[in-house]
């Protein structure tokens, strides 16, 4: 899946409250159903033998039993199925939005077995003579009777037990007929909404990863289950269907009185079915042959008429063809298919779905619009695109045998998304960015101690809340920065040279996270590079163990040693580590004026002569960050560090500049070194006008605000960063004749968005004006928004902050009347920037609701309503008030509950609210799906707060003091 699946996601529930609401809709389907059933006319024969025995649903039995297993007996392997979906666009009479389908797949038996078991959610199936399956055996071979069929609720099977065995070697057809709901759960075959005109559209569209093809269609739905998939789509005569493969020429059918349109597609390659997609609507596309690999490479770019018509697709279509030549360059292997389709969705809950040849996208990570878009929205298309791309290879092509290798598909796309990008835009400094965008933020949560390993063990991730669970930032972003970190020591040459072989091992089939480190071992040992060990001892000290090293080195003994890194050095690591959380550390490093060196810790504590400098030479190591750990120094180091910052910090390389910042607040949270020490890394800051250095102080600092913004040290600390940022305010009005242009530079336009909205919200001289009076100059002129696109959403925070309830529902309904996904994502965040209580709160009450709020938007609504200072308590107090509310609608099994209670908690600093987490915790016991690993990190992050603010408020606020 793509980025951005921190966000809202509301996928199928699993809690026992849940299972009631999903029971009201089984019945209310059932109606549908037997309306549906007696008009089917086409039904193929049957060879299944009649028999009297009633479908059952299960009843509680031995835990033995194959059908509780959540994993698939690997008895039967699926060749090929043969699948026809028909969604209706219209509510039906009772009131639900359904899809009728038939599928039938065809086997082989691999192991003697008398019971077909096959991944069936939510469907409604036929039952044929008392059977919910028709069986015939293939190539002479004779199905053997049917015994009872019957469905298991827990495990999401359909279950068939025989009255003889199936024969190992023989192939088999399963048929089945059934009705699904096509519900707005954005999960398996779903429906979205949006207005055209004025008119209402539905559209019909699917997100099966990880485990929701099984609620389109019966599948073995597990990764290594590969299989041809012929699909066909019945849909509504002004709508078009789009699925993984080409389609045919479509046929215009009649069936029971009605007029529809029948599409079917080319047999698909050998593939997985979370993969699989397929789409009805009424969308258009823009289409370009030229640019991409292989000349018949069919690129399309679908969405809403309107957004085509507006040329929000351009910059995709524009991108695609060199993103999809790189990839073909980089693993030295074809693009698989004839055709790729990217399509953007109105309803979508991750970022995007790398479905194989049809990848389906959030609008905002698809189209762009340069007259309203900012360049950060570009930047996201670029990077999720070329995500998603890269999975047309690895992960697509060659996937991952289980759900607990995640980390390797996803973690290798984050990391190659930023060569994809960095191709497509080589000005940007995508491979920098992937510092600030992926490396730092994880480092804070993998310095946890309920942190996780990047791999799982097998047997430990079965249901699919655990699979859901693990769509993290540690598999998304740790993957990425420790694969990140393995092509930079075993360089990108032989990195790529690895990858390919690889590929064309397991192309088609599946793999396990060894057989890469194999390829690449065989590159390695196939080239000059020089390992302490080999590529599989060194990687499992970062994949095996969760967290990552602080590094110490002394320059005056050259003494280097190494240590997990807390940021809590009071928790407990309950997670033994077979590699006693020591790993092998390929260490860089570069003194004053001189070439970068490099040496491997690989233990504890090791002496390196070229470590140690003399005089006022200074030493900065992890050059650009290659390494996935922290570093802190002597004391002698840290201030000749601090003295080249303010005398020519120019000569620190700029993520170095970044790092330092970086490490020395962690290392002052952790108690390594002293709070004001960190401080002090922002005093250069005033002569500093690149961005990835601010942006760091900027987060780092968040923390400071975050605990204090209630307290006496607010005040001093506001006016150190004023007197820090106005220098920079200056530039940038400087550099731009007056706010007139937009700065040239990708990273300048994003450090001018930094100065603009700390001068603010500082109070600078001249800030508040300027962005008040360009909101105000919008509201008296509503059709034209001059507003620069980089600057909206800080012009529009600082203005409805400034403002009342004249200036929000002006915002609110500029986000209603947006037909631009990032305009109201941007008016969206920005409504939670008011300071008026009242309006928070009725805020709040729109994101339950999905006619003011999409349900995708939920989650990320209340999480920005909890960041502002005074709606923080608010949204506490909101979700705790209706967590079950919340819980079963807006997704038990989804990655967004994470990301919710991390939201509402990040400001706990008190006995009091640890006390509140804690009853929170106990009156929804068993309540929180995915969000259970959050709640204790929360808990956790609480007390590190308590503690952190008893020992540091003091000396913070005399630094801060002092310092203005
Ligand atoms: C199918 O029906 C549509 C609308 O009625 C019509 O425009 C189209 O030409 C028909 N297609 C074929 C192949 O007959
Ligand atoms: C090893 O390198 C040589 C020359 O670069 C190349 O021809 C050969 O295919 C490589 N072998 C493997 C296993 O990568
Ligand atoms: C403004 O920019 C000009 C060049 O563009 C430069 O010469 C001048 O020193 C700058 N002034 C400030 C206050 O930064
Ligand atoms: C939104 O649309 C309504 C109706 O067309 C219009 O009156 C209003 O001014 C619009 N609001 C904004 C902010 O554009
Ligand atoms: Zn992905």
């Amino acid at each position: 899946m793509g980025k951005g699946v921190f966000l809202s996601k509301a996928l199928a529930v699993t809690c026992a409250v849940a299972a009631v609401a999903a029971a009201a809709t089984i019945i209310a389907l059932s109606v549908v159903y037997a309306q549906e059933k007696s008009k089917n006319e086409m039904k193929p024969t049957s060879t299944a033998s009649p028999s009297t025995s009633p479908p059952i649903s299960t009843t509680p039995s031995g835990p033995k039993e194959p059908w509780d297993l959540y994993r698939l007996p690997a008895s039967l392997a699926p060749v090929s199925y043969n699948v026809t979906l028909r969604p209706r666009l219209k509510r039906g009479t009772n009131g639900l939005y359904i899809f009728s389908g038939d599928s039938s797949v065809v086997f082989r038996c691999v192991k003697e077995t008398d019971l077909i078991i096959i991944h069936s959610n939510k469907l409604n199936l036929t039952s044929f003579d008392g059977f919910l399956v028709k069986l015939r055996g293939l190539n002479g071979a004779t199905a053997p009777g049917l015994k009872k069929t019957w469905p298991v609720i827990p495990t999401q099977y359909l279950v068939v037990q025989l009255s003889s065995p199936l024969k190992a070697g023989s192939s088999y057809e399963l048929f089945t007929d059934f009705v699904g709901e096509l519900a707005d759960d954005l999960g398996g075959f779903y429906r979205s909404v949006y207005f055209e005109d004025g008119v209402e559209k539905v559209l019909a569209t699917t997100q099966m990863q990880p485990t929701d093809a099984r609620k389109a269609f019966p599948c073995f739905d597990e990764p290594a289950m590969k299989a041809v998939f012929h699909m066909t789509l019945i849909h509504p005569r002004d709508t078009v269907a789009l699925s993984n493969s080409l389609s045919y020429e479509p046929v215009n059918v009649t069936l029971e009185g009605e007029h529809w349109t029948m599409t079917s597609f080319e047999p698909t390659e050998i593939m997985s079915t979370y993969l699989l997609a397929f789409v009805v609507c009424e969308f258009t596309f823009i289409t370009k042959p030229a640019g991409g690999p292989k000349p018949e490479t069919l690129i399309r770019i679908w969405a809403r008429r309107k957004a085509i018509e507006a040329k929000q697709g351009d910059y995709a279509l524009e991108k695609t063809g060199p993103i999809l030549q790189f990839f073909q360059d980089y693993y030295k292997s074809p693009y698989p298919l004839k055709k790729s389709d990217q399509i953007a969705l109105p309803d979508f809950s991750a970022g995007a779905m790398e479905n194989w040849g049809l990848i389906t996208y959030r609008e905002t990570a698809l189209l762009f619009n340069p007259e309203v878009s900012s360049n950060g929205d570009k930047e996201w298309v670029a990077t999720v695109i070329a995500h998603e791309l890269a999975h047309m290879w690895f992960g697509n092509l060659v996937t991952t045998r289980w759900w607990n290798d995640l980390w390797l598909n996803e973690g290798f796309a984050t990391y190659v998304s930023y060569l994809g990008a960095n191709f497509a835009e080589p000005t940007w400094k995508m491979t920098d960015l992937i510092v600030l965008n992926e490396i730092i933020g994880v480092m804070g949560v993998d310095a946890l101690a309920s942190s996780h390993p990047l791999s799982s063990k097998e047997e430990d991730v079965q249901r699919p809340e655990q699979i859901s669970e693990l769509f993290d930032s540690i598999t998304y972003s740790k993957g990425g920065a420790v694969l990140r970190m393995l092509s930079e020591f075993i360089t990108e040459d032989v990195f790529s040279k690895g990858l390919q072989t690889y590929l064309e091992e397991f192309k088609y089939q599946n793999a396990v996270y060894t057989d890469l480190w194999r390829h690449l071992q065989m590159a390695v040992d196939n080239s000059s590079i020089v390992l302490p060990a080999s590529v599989e001892v060194i990687m499992n000290r970062w994949i095996l163990q969760m967290g990552f090293p602080v590094v110490t080195i002394s320059t005056q003994t050259g003494k280097i040693t190494q240590k997990h890194f807390l940021l809590d050095p009071e928790s407990v690591v309950d997670r033994p580590s077979e590699f006693n959380y020591e790993w092998f550390v390929p260490v860089t490093w570069i003194k004053t004026g001189a070439a970068e060196q490099s040496y491997w810790l690989l233990n504890k504590e090791a002496t390196n002569a070229n470590l140690t400098t003399s005089g006022d030479e200074w030493l900065v190591a992890n050059i650009d960050m290659k390494g996935f750990y922290r570093v802190n120094y002597d004391s002698q180091n840290w201030e000749r560090l601090l003295a080249k910052l303010s005398s020519k910090h120019q000569d620190i390389p700029v993520i170095n500049r970044a790092q330092i910042i970086d490490d020395a607040f962690n290392l002052a949270r952790a108690q390594v070194v002293n709070t004001t020490l960190a401080l002090r890394t922002t005093m250069f800051l005033d002569k500093e006008v690149e961005y990835m250095p601010w942006e760091t102080a900027r987060r780092s600092l968040n923390y400071y605000f975050l605990m204090f913004d209630r307290s006496e040290v607010y005040g001093a600390m506001q006016a150190y960063l004023k007197q820090q940022v106005e220098p920079l305010f200056n530039h940038f009005k400087n550099i731009t004749d007056n706010w007139k242009n937009i700065p040239e530079k990708h990273t300048d336009q994003y450090n001018q968005v930094n100065a603009i909205s700390m001068a603010c919200s500082t109070g600078v001289d001249g800030c508040k004006e300027l962005t008040t009076g360009w909101f105000q100059e919008w509201m008296n002129n509503p059709a034209v928004n001059k507003i620069s696109p980089n600057l909206k959403y800080t012009v529009y925070c600082s203005a409805i902050a400034a403002g009342g309830v004249k200036e929000w529902n002006f915002a609110w309904s500029a986000f209603k009347n947006a037909t631009i996904a990032t305009e109201a994502d941007k008016l969206m965040s920005a409504l939670a920037c008011t300071k008026q209580p009242w309006l928070l709160n009725r805020y709040l009450e729109y994101c339950l609701d999905p006619n003011k709020i999409r349900k995708q938007d939920a989650t990320s609504t209340i999480v920005s309503i909890a960041s502002n200072s005074v709606g923080q308590p608010l949204a506490w107090d909101f979700v705790r008030s209706k967590w079950s509310h919340i819980f079963n609608e807006y997704g038990g099994g989804s990655f967004s509950f994470g990301g919710l209670i991390n939201g509402v908690t990040r400001r706990f600093s008190s006995e009091f609210e640890y006390k509140q987490l804690l009853q929170f915790k106990e009156d929804n016991a068993g309540q929180f799906g995915s969000g259970t690993a959050a709640l204790e990190q929360a808990l956790e992050r609480t007390k590190a707060n308590m503690n952190w603010v008893a020992v540091n408020k003091k000396p913070v606020l005399d630094w801060f003091t002092n310092a203005i």
